[in-house]
């Protein structure tokens, strides 16, 4: 398997056992397709998921998954955990053992999770510098004040980790609950936030991630392929 992003030439003269003049003989004479298109330059970038034939025999294809999954509260955001239910315990794909989480939850919270073993895809959903925002839907202990909105727009400094949090979003739903956006995921982040008012959080559930909503047909606990539109779109 070509680790993420690979030069063809290199991936195929370590696949091979050959020498980068082979591998460029071996494209001259028309012997290798990518993607079913006849591959002619060495320099092409090939990744995990391109479709490789050699002599018309497949030597590379893998293919890229993403779930979403309605966590429930009270399941961990972990691929293994010796006390408690994780998000792949809940999957019945075949492939989930191949999956990584595109950002956890913690243990209380609920909603939201997404699933995909394309690394890529991940890591453009959850760097702070392609601002994709995650909405959630927060219930808490006591009253919110319309201060709130403006403490959570400037950012708040976390010591520990020496930082000041993103510009966040907050909209007051009612007395007790908010909806709030963020481009980051700080460790306990929404609850710490709430805590500079010493007003704890009651419930904390995911509603979306960029411009993909939960779907409202899948019950806690249970999860669903995305679409090709909604894993295109998610993003943008
Ligand atoms: N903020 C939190 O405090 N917890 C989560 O699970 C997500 C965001």
């Amino acid at each position: 398997m070509a680790l993420n992003k690979a030069r063809l030439d290199r991936f195929l003269a370590q696949y091979c056992q050959i020498s980068r003049k082979d591998v460029r003989l071996m494209l001259a004479k028309n012997r290798v397709k990518i993607n079913g298109v006849l591959a002619h330059d060495i320099d092409e970038i090939i990744d995990t998921f391109s479709h490789i034939t050699l002599d018309g025999q497949v030597i590379q294809a893998n293919s890229a998954h993403y779930i979403m999954l309605n966590k429930p509260v009270g399941v961990v955001s972990a691929t293994q955990d010796s006390q408690h239910k994780t998000v792949i315990d809940l999957l019945e794909q075949p492939f989930k053992n191949e999956l990584h989480i595109v950002g956890r939850l913690d243990l209380n919270t609920s909603g939201l999770v997404l699933l995909t073993n394309d690394s890529r895809w991940s890591e453009r959903l959850t760097l702070p510098e392609h601002k994709v925002s995650k909405r959630y839907i927060v219930s808490l202990k006591n009253k919110l004040h319309t201060e709130y909105i403006s403490a959570f727009a400037e950012g708040m400094y976390f010591g520990f980790e020496d930082i000041t949090t993103k510009p966040a979003k907050l909209t007051i739903i009612n007395d007790y609950q908010a909806e709030v956006e963020l481009i980051e995921g700080r460790y306990h982040q929404i609850k710490r936030m709430f805590g500079r008012f010493q007003n704890a959080v009651t419930a904390l559930h995911r509603a979306s991630i960029g411009n993909l909503p939960l779907d409202s047909e899948l019950s806690a606990g249970q999860s669903r392929i995305l679409t090709s539109v909604e894993v295109n779109n998610i993003g943008k």
